[in-house]
């Protein structure tokens, strides 16, 4: 009887669970990650956390037996390293040696979309594959390959940082600083950010009733058949399924599985995407890729965590 914990750093919150080796979650914690604050609130955040749930486990620490994170990149995991994101104002932070002292315990850092595709390969959708890529469509658009039953990380071990591929030269500005990535194009910030752009123009939509319009709104008009609504998600969906075809091509998957909080538009997503891929893409991948939504949920971040940790010690 082994435990493992695992982190979810997030632009917004950081979640930290204690789980088994079969990625059984024994207690959790989250705490806003104010990251604003600086790098070393978010530090001392973050070891809060790890104490509560060690706290409230009741497991013994001996037990517990290494801390996986999952981070938004580019890091360098080698070094423990936050490199920059392009959604958290960190640069060049060591986030795993202070750990590492603190809890005196191997830490493993990843890519947030690395860590997730690990686990919905472990315990998610894609179990049982040989070949699968996970894409996250939220704030940023990120993803990780499971590829012959293993995590590809690349050179740098930042393989996969798909928001930031080009679609569209001179298009919208990224946070990367970059024009015209994925990211800037077709994640939840771009829709909600496209609809704002649009009122400005058109004043003939429900959307105009909001305060604070994000991507949940858009397609909640959507669904009711705003046409303000639909052209954007249409064109935005447009892209995530470029971005999706592109992915295909390049790795010819078993499955793509589609996780973040744009996933949850539910059938307008997969619809879309799937008539996409069906354009761009050779036939004989097409027709043996499934294209699913994420099966872990609200949890992926940390079971995913927990995964990389059970993963690296082993
Ligand atoms: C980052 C990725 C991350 C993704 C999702 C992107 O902006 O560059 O590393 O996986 O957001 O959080
Ligand atoms: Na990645
Ligand atoms: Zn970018």
């Amino acid at each position: 009887d082994k435990y493992v914990i695992g982190i979810d750093l997030g632009g917004t919150k950081i979640s930290g669970a204690i789980a088994d080796f079969n990625g059984h979650i024994i207690s959790k914690y989250t705490l806003p990650t104010k990251a604003q604050e600086g790098e070393h609130a978010v530090l001392d955040r973050i070891i809060s956390v790890v104490e509560k749930i060690i706290e409230e486990s009741k497991v013994e620490k001996e037990k517990i037996i290494s801390i996986g994170i999952g981070s938004p990149g580019p890091l360098d995991p080698r070094e423990g390293k936050i490199i920059t994101t392009p959604n958290l104002p960190f640069k060049d932070f060591n986030i795993v040696k202070p750990l590492m002292d603190r809890f005196n315990m191997p830490v493993f850092l990843d890519n947030d979309a690395n860590v997730a595709a690990i686990g919905e390969y472990t315990f998610g959708a894609g179990k049982g594959t040989n070949n699968m890529v996970f894409i996250t469509v939220s704030t940023g658009i990120g993803g990780g390959a499971v590829l012959n039953g293993k995590i590809y990380r690349g050179n740098t071990y930042n393989a996969l940082e798909i928001g930031h591929m080009t679609l569209k030269k001179d298009g919208p500005l990224c946070n990367c600083g970059n024009y015209g990535c994925a990211e800037a194009l077709a994640s939840g910030t771009a829709i909600g950010k496209g609809a704002i752009r649009e009122l400005e123009r058109n004043s003939n939509s429900s959307l105009e009733n909001y305060e604070k319009i994000t991507s949940y709104e858009v397609f909640e008009e959507a669904k009711k058949g705003d046409k303000v609504a639909l052209n954007v998600l249409n064109r935005a969906l447009s892209y995530l399924g470029i971005c999706v075809a592109n992915v295909i091509t390049s790795f010819d998957p078993e499955m793509v599985i589609i996780g973040g909080g744009v996933s949850k538009g539910g059938h307008m997503v997969f619809e879309k995407v799937n008539e996409v891929v069906k354009e761009r893409c050779f036939e004989a991948m097409y027709n043996s890729v499934r294209i699913v939504p994420a099966a872990l949920g609200t949890d992926a971040g940390v079971k995913g965590a927990v995964a990389l940790a059970i993963m690296e010690s082993q």
